[in-house]
């Protein structure tokens, strides 16, 4: 009986698939309208059918789920599909015609419904607002203010389009399977400490189009920092904060306040974006070490600095370590 009702919830929870997860282009070609009669149906309809049990904790066993799914030998697949990472083209389209918080949608929906977007406060299970399929959990677009609890296998979480503006300390608390948290597009201006510290597998932290002044004290496994388009300080960035990420590689802060190059770049970096900032100058060893005339940085062959009030033309003796000259301003 109880896999009976597992069976059934789970293709309702595949079918809602089908229109919870769609990226955000897609729904905005769709009209972007708020919920249609048919999503509301589903989303009712699920409602329902979980409200009308005893004790729906029994049913969501999260751990029976991922043995019945057993899609771990896709996960390389879905990384790579379209939900993985959103294009350029849905930022630009996010910032030229931005989200209105709609209004409160207990007073506009169905009680169901208002219960369905508030998980954390009514303690629905995360997989019923979320699609979780094998270790990744897809909460894109579902009116989300915080971070919802997350399953213990949980690999992935992509919670894009959002209205989440703090993460807690709490949070993420003993994910040590959570490899890439895709927050793009939520209203985030603060992170607690330690949030992300304790995370040893986490290698991906994908967090454009937010309000963050300052950067999070971030876990030394991490290999892809994406902070694009937010409100980023040098102020808000520790002198050290990179020096112990021995794994980074790609460094994204294009689009941001900052007034100078972050200090304490890690060797392994290979990507360094800083384009439309406020820097205005460099140091002599920002790149380069000085005393060790070596090609120390060979990896880093991918430096952005156009869109920056600076002169690069000023500072020959910065490059030398670099196998190529970063791209700007050189008149
Ligand atoms: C940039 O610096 C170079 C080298 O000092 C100088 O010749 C050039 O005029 C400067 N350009 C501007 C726009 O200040």
């Amino acid at each position: 009986m109880k896999l009976l009702a597992l069976l059934s919830l789970l293709a309702l929870m595949l079918q809602e698939a089908g229109t919870a997860s769609l990226p955000k282009t897609e729904r905005e070609r769709e009209g972007d309208q708020p919920r249609g009669e048919g999503d509301s149906y589903a989303v009712l309809h699920l409602g329902d059918y979980v409200l009308s049990l005893d004790n729906y904790d029994q049913v969501i066993d999260l751990s029976h789920y991922d043995e019945l799914t057993d899609y771990r030998d896709q996960l390389p697949k879905v990384k790579g599909t379209s939900l993985a990472s959103p294009t350029r083209t849905s930022f630009t389209q996010s910032t030229k015609a931005p989200r209105t918080p709609p209004s409160n949608p207990t007073m506009a929906r169905p009680r169901t419904l208002g219960l369905l977007v508030s998980p954390t406060s009514h303690g629905l299970p995360t997989c019923l607002i979320c699609v979780c399929l094998g270790s990744s959990v897809y909460c894109d677009d579902a009116d989300l203010e915080d971070i919802p609890p997350l399953p213990q296998t949980t690999a992935y979480l992509y919670a894009r389009f959002n209205r989440i503006s703090h993460i807690r300390a709490g949070d993420f608390k003993g994910l040590t399977k959570l490899k890439r948290i895709d927050l793009s597009s939520n209203f985030i201006s603060s992170i607690d400490d330690d949030a992300l510290l304790l995370l040893p597998a986490l290698q991906d932290l994908i967090l454009p189009e937010n309000k963050l002044a300052a950067l999070p004290v971030l876990p030394t496994g991490i290999e892809v920092l994406d902070i694009r388009l937010n409100q980023l300080r040098s102020s808000g960035i520790q002198p050290e904060a990179f020096r112990a990420l021995e794994k980074l590689q790609f460094l994204y802060l294009a689009d941001n306040l900052l007034d100078s190059i972050p200090r304490s770049l890690p060797l392994s970096l290979r990507s360094l974006h800083l384009q439309n900032n406020m820097i205005e100058t460099m140091q002599r060893d920002t790149f380069c070490d000085a005393e060790e005339h070596k090609h120390t940085r060979r990896q880093l062959e991918d430096i952005r600095l156009d869109g920056n009030p600076i002169n690069l033309s000023l500072f020959p003796s910065a490059y030398f370590c670099l196998p190529r000259l970063p791209t700007g301003r050189f008149t």
